[in-house]
């Protein structure tokens, strides 16, 4: 497990100013849909193969803990990994189940868990562990599982906190729940938990990603997906745990490139004049192209080609060039379909010239650091006009001088990451068109979601992004 001593203890990096970028790349593996392939793979009857898994820690922790449950795993060639699934989890792992840094995967295996017989307790890294599970615990109480949280902290606001001891007789009782935001992490633990029970289990939401309902059905589980008003769907699986043919059945799976990574590079072409990049074999699931959409209405130049389909999910690949780009309000119905992309958006947003409006962005203060400060101070320390609200921000971009010269930022900030992925590489992206570099505390998180991230901004020409000692 990463502790607090390896965190700092771990290398920065920084970046500057350089030429632009150019040539053809990939986005490393979706991490959402490569949680959902270990989870499910391991739940499965047979041998599961997958290809183009991140290879990422986040996925590497997911990983252990399917092993810890009792699956087998094996990595076959880079990217490619089979997983064995068993029909009973193991009830008392020998070890605490450690997922890191990652939300999605305690959540989820959190809900996939409690639909078998467990007594398991769940611990991850200081970030992970100060985040709340009382979303997830709600409705998989309402299904008959204990959570306990062994949280130092007791306080009502902090014991839903790991570690937390997760008990279940794997005898769940089916509901129907309507999630109190649009979050895939808690429609996917309800149905993922669903799996082992009896009956119908039924999620209402506000439409979220919905990779568990695609992936369901490649490993034979009918999904029943309908407008229920109000754009909510209710979402439907109903097990027959009577037939012994119920198990999920092993799935071939190909994960395609990550939006979410996808965006470092094209929000870096997008702001470095004479940029000309392709990024091949990125999702363009409908519930995740927010961030292509809005670049787009903000005068981006993307253009979306060779779209296919693989697992159930829609496939491009994505030519970027500079842009002028001019600010916009990101309509909050959006917010969903690109909520781990603000920071980067927020990059691009200092470029533009006029306002950009963000709201409707509470959830961003729960995710791996509280992204609505960090993203504030990374902007402010590098001379960047950003307004902080509640749950919102405004970026004023710099837009074209007088001389109607492209704009670099002041830069010379040191960005403070609080372990977050997306915060560091925003940073990094920033400094790219920056007068002054811009420095990083932490680099290491990196490795969470985009262990390459370093190589292929290097690859585009990126030579002024280094890693400090
Ligand atoms: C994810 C769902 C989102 C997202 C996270 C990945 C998933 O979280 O921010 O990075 O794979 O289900 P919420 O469900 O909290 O919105």
């Amino acid at each position: 497990m990463e502790n607090s001593e390896d965190i700092s203890a771990a290398k920065g990096a920084q970046s500057a100013k350089g030429g632009p970028l150019a040539g053809v790349t990939r986005a490393p593996g979706d991490k959402s849909m490569s949680h959902r392939a270990l989870i499910l793979g391991a739940m499965a009857k047979g041998t599961t193969t997958i290809q183009g898994l991140l290879e990422g820690d986040d996925i590497l922790s997911t990983a252990g803990a399917m092993q810890a449950f009792g699956a087998k795993i094996k990595k076959t060639a880079p990217g490619q990994w089979q997983v064995t699934g068993r029909k009973n989890w193991k009830a008392e792992p020998e070890t605490d189940i450690d997922c890191g840094n990652a939300g999605t995967g305690v959540r989820l295996i959190m809900g996939a868990a409690a639909g078998y017989k467990t007594n398991a307790r769940f611990v991850g890294d200081a970030s992970l562990s100060s985040r709340p599970m009382a979303r997830i615990i709600i409705p998989v109480s309402q299904m008959g599982a204990s959570f306990v949280s062994e949280n130092k902290d007791k306080s009502p606001a902090n014991n839903d906190r790991l570690p937390i001891r997760l008990g279940s007789n794997g005898h769940l009782k089916a509901i129907t729940y309507e999630t109190p935001k649009a979050s895939a992490q808690i429609k996917s633990a309800i149905l993922l938990a669903g799996i082992n029970t009896q009956g119908k289990t039924v999620v209402i939401e506000k439409p979220s990603r919905d990779h568990t309902e695609n992936m369901l059905r490649a490993f034979g589980c009918p999904v029943k997906v309908e407008a229920v008003g109000d754009g909510r769907n209710r979402i439907t699986i109903e097990r027959d745990l009577t037939d012994p043919d119920s198990q999920l059945k092993a799935a071939d799976i190909v994960i395609p490139g990550d939006p979410s990574s996808a965006a470092f590079a094209m929000v870096a072409a997008l702001i470095v004049p004479g940029s000309d990049i392709l990024i091949e074999n990125v999702m363009m699931n409908p519930t995740r192209t927010g961030l292509f959409e809005t670049l787009v209405e903000m005068g981006g130049w993307l253009r979306a080609d060779n779209f296919r389909k693989f697992s159930g999910e829609v496939i491009a690949d994505i030519h970027v060039k500079h842009s002028r780009l001019r600010g916009i309000t990101v309509p909050v119905q959006r917010v969903a379909s690109m909520i781990d992309e603000y920071p980067i958006l927020t990059v691009a947003a200092a470029f533009a010239s006029g306002r950009t409006v963000m709201d409707g962005l509470a959830e961003l203060r729960v995710k791996e650091s509280d992204r609505i400060t960090a993203t504030v101070a990374l902007l402010r320390s590098n001379g960047v006009d950003v307004e902080e609200r509640e749950d919102g921000m405004t970026v004023t971009g710099l837009g074209y001088n007088r001389n109607n010269e492209y704009p670099t930022v002041p830069g010379g900030g040191h960005v403070v990451t609080h372990h977050d992925h997306r915060i560091a590489m925003s940073a990094l992206v920033l400094g790219l068109m920056a007068d002054n570099p811009v420095t990083i505390d932490d680099a290491s998180m990196i490795a969470t979601s985009f262990p390459e991230f370093f190589d292929q901004m290097h690859s585009l020409g990126a030579d002024k992004l280094v890693k400090t000692s």
